[in-house]
């Protein structure tokens, strides 16, 4: 459920017409619902109520700060992967406390940052890394928390390129070595161990997966609470699959019921979600403008002014996002393919499907945009940035201006011996 609906044939975001936000914004342009991204927050967060928990945004799936500190002032936390992520989470007013830390590349000047800002958990994905926490915290006199991210062997069942939780996949330490790594890790001076992390994958459609990784993890904390390792913290990572095509992913309410048993079992664990897509991915849209269109004696094309630089998703994982008129109006369907103005092939948003004709000059909008959309962009082929717009009832916020071509070469400088 989003509220991105059409009144009278106009889309609307909430109360705001998309055509005015357009013309006054200009295109492309992300527009995002506060509502309807609060409504989901909420479902997550509701649905684990029963139990001790804290629901940690994934910064990565959007971190515009006011994304950020809309979720922040509902109560989420935040999932973070850089010391980018950490200085937006906090600029946006999220406690330290109520921030973990993932990914396998952390710095030593990252980890220090975190460590310095009182980061509630780093979860660490390999023994080197902890080597290299413990290292630094203790130079730091400090001691980080830690919670291992620990790789069940399951199949997400998902795109390739997104899922984790395999032992071929980069991520995490092998459940088959973690009592191991988690025996050196109690040994270490400056590391507190206080929780399990996992994460297997993104756009997950089914329970089973989830469930499957979780019986793993649950054994794996039975046997370290049995040789004396306390496990506070259980962070069951996000990867909930959204609606973009007609799938049906469970609700975060189902989600929650099917997993709920297996973490009753362990009786007093405080539970960490990390949720990106299904907290922003339908709270967001693309707008984009046809600028021609055009057919070949093999299809036809619609030219839009926003391109994979803006949203990647269809060039890289082969992502279906749902286009739609900002305009409905009866007219033919035609097949075609949507694509920006970049000058590579792999530049579109749709292939071969079947949308209404569209005309030169109008608005249509990309839907379930949200996560992954403005998050995942670039300046390639030297395109500023789009703008980004947020929408509240019956106003609209720009949270962040169309970048310039100031802004494009921003930091750049011609070196003396090119300067005559
Ligand atoms: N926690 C960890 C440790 C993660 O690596 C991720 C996503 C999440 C949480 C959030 O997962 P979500 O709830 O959003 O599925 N760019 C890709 C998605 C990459 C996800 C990477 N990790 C896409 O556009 O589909």
């Amino acid at each position: 459920m989003n509220f991105f609906q059409y009144q009278d044939n106009e889309l609307y975001a909430e109360q705001v017409p998309i055509k005015e936000i357009a013309d006054k914004v200009g295109t492309p342009v992300y527009i995002y619902s506060y509502n309807t991204l609060l409504r989901h927050f909420r479902a997550v967060d509701e649905a684990f109520a029963p139990l001790d928990h804290l629901v940690c945004f994934a910064v990565k799936a959007n971190s515009n700060l006011a994304i950020l500190s809309s979720l922040a002032q509902a109560g989420a936390g935040m999932d973070i992967v850089s010391g980018g992520e950490l200085y937006r989470a906090l600029c946006a007013g999220v406690a330290p406390d109520k921030i973990v830390y993932a990914g396998v590349g952390k710095t030593a000047l990252e980890m220090e940052y975190a460590l310095k800002s009182g980061v509630l958990l780093f979860n660490v994905e390999s023994q080197a890394e902890l080597q290299a926490l413990n290292q630094l915290a203790g130079s730091l006199g400090l001691k980080a928390r830690v919670a291992l991210r620990v790789n069940p062997d399951v199949d997400p069942q998902t795109h390739p390129y997104i899922s984790t939780g395999l032992k071929k996949n980069k991520f995490g330490i092998s459940i088959n070595q973690a009592i191991e790594e988690y025996k050196v890790a109690a040994e270490l001076k400056n590391i507190q161990v206080a929780g399990v992390h996992k994460h297997i994958g993104s756009q997950i459609t089914e329970t089973g997966p989830f469930v499957d990784g979780l019986k793993k993890i649950v054994e794996l904390i039975k046997q370290l609470r049995a040789i004396g390792i306390d496990i506070e913290y259980l962070n069951l990572g996000g990867g909930l699959g959204i609606t973009y095509n007609g799938e049906t992913p469970p609700s975060p309410e189902n989600f929650a019921r099917a997993i709920m048993p297996l973490i009753n079992e362990l009786g007093g664990c405080k539970v960490i979600l990390e949720p990106g897509r299904v907290v922003a991915g339908n709270a967001g849209i693309l707008v984009a403008r046809v600028i021609y269109k055009k057919t070949t004696p093999a299809k036809g094309f619609v030219i839009v002014d926003a391109g994979m630089n803006d949203l990647i998703r269809p060039s890289l994982y082969n992502a279906y996002h749902k286009i739609v008129p900002v305009h409905k109006a009866e007219r033919p369907e035609v097949e075609v393919d949507v694509v920006g103005p970049i000058c590579e092939s792999g530049d579109f948003l749709a292939q071969q499907r079947v949308l209404p004709e569209f005309r030169e000059g109008e608005l249509l909008a990309i839907l379930s945009a949200g996560s992954y959309g403005f998050s995942m962009s670039s300046n390639y082929n030297s395109r500023p940035r789009a703008a980004e717009v947020l929408v509240r009832d019956d106003k609209y916020y720009v949270i962040r201006r169309r970048e310039s071509y100031e802004t494009l070469i921003q930091g750049e400088s011609i070196p003396p011996f090119l300067q005559s």
